[in-house]
């Protein structure tokens, strides 16, 4: 478990599921998340299965502190313990909790896990070239643009060019 000042991230759990489908499916959240298709309870069973099972995989639920309300998700993907790199996502799914410095504070988390625990080397992440509040919160916190990927994905009838971000260990302020 992670503790922060406004949140806990906690590992995901079967209870976990019904939100995290809901918002998958948001279609605002769907395409700032770079999906196209809709998420069944069986494909979230089968990821709760796979987060089980694949070491390249770590998912966990973010918690208000206080509540305990389920606010959204976050994780590392593809996570390769040769190159020490990892794909890095987030999904705060309860619109209103946007604005007030969770999504700083769940990056702050990840990041400190990320190269502190894990002994990453890099972080990594591809986001929509419009999705300003996530590039602004990225920027913030020192991850680089890599590249502009144009026209990378086909999203509501649109070919969306995405930014390639990272951060390196060296890069991180702690
Ligand atoms: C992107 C996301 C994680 C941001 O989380 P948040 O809790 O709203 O962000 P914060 O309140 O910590 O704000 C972080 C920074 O984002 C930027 N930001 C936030 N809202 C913004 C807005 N509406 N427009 C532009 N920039 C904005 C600011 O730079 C802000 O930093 P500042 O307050 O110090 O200026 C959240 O909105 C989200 O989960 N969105 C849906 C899914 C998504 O887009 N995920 C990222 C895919 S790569």
């Amino acid at each position: 478990m992670m503790m922060g000042k406004k949140v806990r991230l906690v590992h995901l759990e079967k209870e976990d599921l019904a939100k995290s489908q809901g918002w998958v499916n948001d279609p605002a959240i769907k395409a700032l998340m770079l999906r196209v298709l809709p998420v069944t309870r069986m494909d979230q069973e089968k990821w709760l299965e796979d987060i089980a099972r694949n070491p390249a995989k770590m998912v966990f639920a973010i918690k208000l502190l206080g509540t305990g309300e389920h606010i959204g998700n976050t994780g590392f993907y593809q996570i390769d313990w040769l190159h020490r790199r990892a794909e890095f996502w987030i999904l705060i799914g309860e619109r209103g909790s946007w604005g007030q410095g969770v999504g700083t504070e769940v990056v702050r988390l990840m990041l400190r896990f990320g190269f502190g625990d894990l002994n990453l080397h890099k972080i990594y992440l591809h986001v929509g070239s419009t999705n300003e509040p996530a590039i602004s919160l990225y920027k913030k916190l020192n991850f680089a643009v890599d590249g502009r990927l144009r026209e990378h994905y086909f999203l509501e009838g649109n070919y969306l060019d995405v930014l390639a971000m990272s951060i390196l260990k060296k890069d991180y302020a702690g």
